[in-house]
């Protein structure tokens, strides 16, 4: 299962009317979508005016679309309370940094404007080998780039976002893993999420110095890795 897909089939069998979605890119997947509004965030997107009229035809859905320019936690400070007093949003993809930190920021805003019973899908959760693992700062050389396992993708730590909120917020959010497509995360909220939550900084600490080992000896302790075989989405939301 695709991210595309698992997006999708999620706005089709839950009935979801909104969507954002943090990291575009050229659209690859934003445009593809069907959802009655979508948001679009990207601090540069990959893509032209006349590319964007053109999945216009393409999409129907694409018509009702709004872009910001900008990075993500410029985009929550000017609309959470906008987003929020329309009742949230439902369906929030995020595809941003592929930092430990600004997955964590990005995934916690998002928190804040989801409107009850909605759902935040995070991508490149789980890393196929650990040069696609490795934190920013350590980002591959072209040498390492062509060692071999290397397939080119990066996914940095995202995984420690899960992680982290696995062992801060496991009373507060149903977290889960799916494994297809650089791992999906799945988060929906067993109970309202308080805005006023701070990061710990000691967990965090923590969290950061974990390595790709600490992963990939127990996936599903670490992140509750579920395997795409026999995938039932009803099994995923939880609510
Ligand atoms: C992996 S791509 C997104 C792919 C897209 N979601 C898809 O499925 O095709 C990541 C994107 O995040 C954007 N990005 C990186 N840091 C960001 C930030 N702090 N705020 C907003 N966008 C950011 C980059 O410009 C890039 O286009």
């Amino acid at each position: 299962m695709t991210r595309l897909e698992l997006l999708q089939s999620i706005i089709d069998s839950y009935d979801k009317k909104t969507y954002l979605e943090i990291g575009v890119s050229n659209g690859a997947t934003f445009f593809r979508i069907k959802c009655r509004k979508k948001i679009a965030v990207d601090l540069n997107f990959a893509f032209n005016t006349l590319k964007k009229i053109a999945w216009n035809f393409i999409n129907f859905s694409n018509l009702n679309n709004s872009y910001y320019q900008l990075e993500s936690s410029s985009f929550f400070k000017k609309n959470k309370e906008r987003l929020k007093s329309k009742g949230g949003v439902n369906l929030i993809f995020v595809d941003g940094m592929h930092t430990f930190k600004q997955s964590l920021e990005d995934i916690l805003n998002s928190l804040e404007i989801l409107s009850t019973n909605g759902v935040i899908i995070v991508h490149d959760c789980y890393p196929p080998n650990e040069h696609a693992a490795s934190p920013r700062e350590e980002y591959p050389t072209k040498a390492i780039k062509l060692r071999e396992g290397w397939k080119g993708a990066w996914c940095g730590d995202v995984w420690k976002s899960i992680h982290y909120l696995k062992r801060s917020l496991d009373e507060k959010l149903h977290i889960s893993v799916l494994d297809s497509d650089y791992g999906l995360g799945i988060i929906t909220l067993k109970r309202s999420f308080d805005s006023s939550y701070k990061i710990d900084d000691l967990l965090f600490n923590e969290v950061l110095k974990l390595n790709y080992s600490d992963l990939i000896n127990n996936p599903k302790k670490m992140i509750n890795l579920k395997s795409s075989d026999r995938f039932k989405l009803d099994n995923f939301m939880n609510f």
